[in-house]
């Protein structure tokens, strides 16, 4: 016994195979239930909804967009902002290059990048004007994204740059020389103010600061500000903090939207809208040689950086940034989306 009466068209061709029987005659006229209604299925909508809005494709600069992420201050997000959003930036269809001038070689370790110790590197590129070219390897797993790894020779190139010429401009000369056509060039830097990070900021146009969303976040910002005022005017006019990124954010706590409050009004129009909530996924991932854009593509965490590149990506062509289309980072903090104007 059959009923077909209420499926019309295609739909009534047998379904070939175990299926039909699986499915069953009741079941087959009822709608399926919600892919969301388990958590696995949650799982697997928003993984590919965020790869959807991966490929959704983004502006792409008129030039290289070449941004230091910087903040003195250690384990406030530096490494992870510029693997994940290097990573979102190069899913959104860019090409994009991660220099790593950590010598603790995080962002290598993060991208699944070989940084032992013979491996061509940073330190060469610095102190033995190695081409960066000859440095540079392709990121696995992820199309369009590149990495000039750092090893732990880079430890003593603080000291060894001291005495070579044009020791605050070697990276700049380094990524000029480079031919190869780049949408972005993040620069992830070490938690110091030492001359690794001023080759740095000599060499990028942007400062991105991710800003952890704790007590004490903007200590210690004085400084760095005061720094990149000082290569502004002496060494690179074009520099400016152009982003900064509220990361580690819970929402669940007062003393988080206190802070991000407080970032918000020293700093304005270059907060993002888009924060990056704390998650265990974001923190996982470097352990398996990847970003979280392939570890976990539908956690909130993958998807608050997907937003945070879009963001960044749309202000540099000078488009506004439409948070009620946004994803995970606005909605996963309504407090702060709420006190944006
Ligand atoms: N959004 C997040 N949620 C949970 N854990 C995070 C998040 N962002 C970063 N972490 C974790 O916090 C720690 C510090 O992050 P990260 O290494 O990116 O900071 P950093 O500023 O680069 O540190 P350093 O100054 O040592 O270079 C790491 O263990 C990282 O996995
Ligand atoms: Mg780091």
């Amino acid at each position: 016994m059959r009923s077909d009466a209420n499926i019309a068209g295609p739909m009534t061709d047998p379904v070939p195979g175990p299926r039909t029987e699986s499915m069953g005659e009741d079941v087959s006229r009822e709608t399926p239930p919600p892919m969301d209604d388990t958590p696995i299925g949650r799982a697997a909508q928003l993984a590919v909804e965020a790869l959807g809005r991966a490929g959704e494709g983004l502006p792409r600069p008129e030039q290289t967009r070449v941004m230091v992420v910087a903040n003195q201050k250690g384990g406030v997000g530096k490494t992870t902002t510029t693997v994940n959003l290097a990573a979102s930036l190069a899913l959104h269809g860019g090409r994009v290059l991660v220099i790593d001038l950590d010598p603790q070689g995080n962002a290598s370790t993060a991208l699944g990048i070989d940084h032992h110790a013979e491996v061509p590197s940073i330190y060469d590129v610095l102190v033995e004007s190695k081409p960066l070219a000859e440095v540079v390897q392709p990121v696995p797993d992820v199309e369009g994204l590149f990495c000039a790894p750092a090893t732990i020779d880079l430890a003593g190139a603080e000291i060894e740059l001291v005495s070579l010429v044009a020791r605050e401009s070697r990276l700049q000369r380094a990524i000029q020389a480079y031919e190869q056509p780049l949408d972005y060039i993040l620069i992830d830097c070490p938690p110091s103010l030492g001359l690794l990070t001023v080759n740095a900021l000599v060499a990028g146009q942007e400062v991105l600061i991710p800003i952890q969303c704790e007590y004490y976040a903007l200590e210690g910002l004085g400084q760095l500000l005061r720094n990149v005022d000082l290569v502004r005017g002496h060494l690179n006019p074009t520099l400016h903090v152009s982003t900064i990124l509220l990361t580690m954010y819970d929402g669940r706590t007062r003393l988080a939207s206190q802070v991000a409050d407080e970032v918000r009004t020293h700093f304005g129009d270059e907060v993002l809208r888009t924060s990056i909530p704390r998650s265990v996924r974001i923190s996982e991932a470097p352990s398996y040689g990847q970003t979280v854009l392939t570890y976990d593509p539908g956690s909130s965490g993958a998807l608050s950086y997907l937003e945070a590149a879009r963001e960044i990506a749309l202000k540099g062509v000078g488009v506004n940034y439409d948070p009620t289309h946004a994803h995970i980072g606005a909605q996963s903090n309504p407090s702060m989306a709420e006190g944006i104007q």
